[in-house]
């Protein structure tokens, strides 16, 4: 198959969708991989690494796209590449339809085979292709809190680990999910207090097994975060109720009776926040403060480390692109059920139901475009 991998244009997207370690295993079985000049420098991947691999760099996003059966992006395409998507061509990347209609109803009218990597899911209803994403924004909700503790930052000014004869700074985690397992792996590796709430008693069972000394469960309610937080100096908020916007589990209220310097990390922001202060944040300008309590509330969190991003998404994206490759879509999508599910609009239809729901549009069966 001919593969095309354009470089992402939407505002500050440094990822590419295909690390040259990925592009080599799809090449080493005989595909042909087109990669966009320049594509791969934000996450550290030059030309040349793609070309020692038989990468063949085109110089234009256009090219990109006349050229390829199958194309493996990061983001959903934007306005200035709708003209550029053929009729049968395969997208193969993050779309999140809901959430844009226009986008929804010009790949409708481009007839293009569009596969989301949001909604592949596995049969225990995880989503293997957004996984990689939390377990990145979730360690790096740590560093941020730790960087934002600093007296420079606006912080308390604690260390995270305390040191010998200092206690260490306390942690909360709301959420027990992928976010909140890594954001408690990495600051118990710090030495911090760590605290994780969850409303699921199973969940907070295993995590009372696999996790070290210094992490502690404690079930979610009002009650106790009421309390929690008067204590702990960060707070992540990583929360999610799959299809539903955040729960505001710390509300406006509560501010006043934290610790001045008090770093809110809200993970969650992208579903609506599960602070009630909480708006969505950029990498330019990351925090805003209320009540002298410092918000951290970056949308795309796994923006800033693109070379980490980059070759965590590959890792979990590859075995799917290498089945439609060596497939076909509709073979592959036939022989497996996740991948199926990624299906989102084929051919003028939309396949996938809550799309559909989301814009009162027809809805038609999976199976029936296999
Ligand atoms: N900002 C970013 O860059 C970024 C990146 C990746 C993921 N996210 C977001 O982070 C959030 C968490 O993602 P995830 O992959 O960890 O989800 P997940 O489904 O793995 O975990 C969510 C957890 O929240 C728990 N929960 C639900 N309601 C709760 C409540 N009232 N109190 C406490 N816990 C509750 C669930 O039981 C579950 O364990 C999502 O909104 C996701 O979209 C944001």
């Amino acid at each position: 198959m001919i593969i095309g991998v354009p470089k992402e244009i939407k505002n500050n997207e440094n990822r590419i969708a295909l690390t040259p370690a990925g592009a080599a295993e799809l090449t080493k079985r005989g595909h042909t991989v087109y990669v966009q000049s320049g594509g791969g420098n934000g996450s550290g991947f030059s030309d040349e690494d793609y070309r020692a691999i038989g990468v063949n760099m085109l110089p234009t996003l256009e090219e990109v796209y006349d050229v390829a059966e199958m194309i493996i992006k990061v983001k959903e395409p934007i306005e200035p590449e709708y003209k550029l998507i053929k009729k049968g061509q395969i997208l193969y990347t993050y779309f999140h339809f809901a959430s844009s209609e226009v986008l929804t109803h010009a790949m409708i009218e481009n007839g293009s085979v569009c596969l989301a990597y949001e909604t592949v899911e596995l049969d225990d209803h995880s989503l293997p292709l957004l996984i990689p994403m939390s377990e990145v924004a979730g360690r790096m909700s740590i560093q941020e809190g730790a960087k934002y503790l600093e007296k420079t930052y606006g912080g308390y000014g604690v260390l995270l680990g305390g040191v010998a004869g200092v206690l260490p700074a306390k942690v909360l985690i709301l959420g027990g999910g992928i976010v909140g397992t890594e954001a408690a792996k990495m600051a118990a590796g710090l030495g911090a207090d760590v605290t994780i709430m969850d409303i699921s008693l199973k969940r907070l069972r295993y995590l009372d097994d696999i996790m070290p000394a210094n992490v502690k469960t404690m079930m979610s309610n009002d009650y106790n975060i009421r309390e929690m937080v008067t204590t702990h100096d960060v707070i992540v908020g990583a929360v999610l109720i799959p299809g539903a916007k955040a729960p505001h589990l710390v509300t406006r209220d509560m501010l006043k009776t934290m610790r001045a310097g008090t770093v809110l990390i809200d993970v969650a922001v992208d579903q609506g926040g599960c602070f009630e202060t909480t708006k969505a944040t950029t990498h330019t300008d990351p925090v805003f403060i209320i009540d002298d309590v410092i918000h951290y509330c970056v949308a795309n969190m796994p923006g800033a480390v693109p070379h980490t991003s980059t070759i965590a998404l590959t890792n979990a994206t590859l075995p799917y692109a290498i089945e439609i490759a060596e497939k076909g879509w509709k073979k592959a999508c036939a022989d497996s059920i996740p991948l199926r599910k990624g299906l989102n609009v084929v051919d003028g239809k939309v396949v996938y139901k809550s799309v559909a729901d989301a814009f009162g549009l027809s809805y038609t069966k999976v199976e029936t475009v296999l």
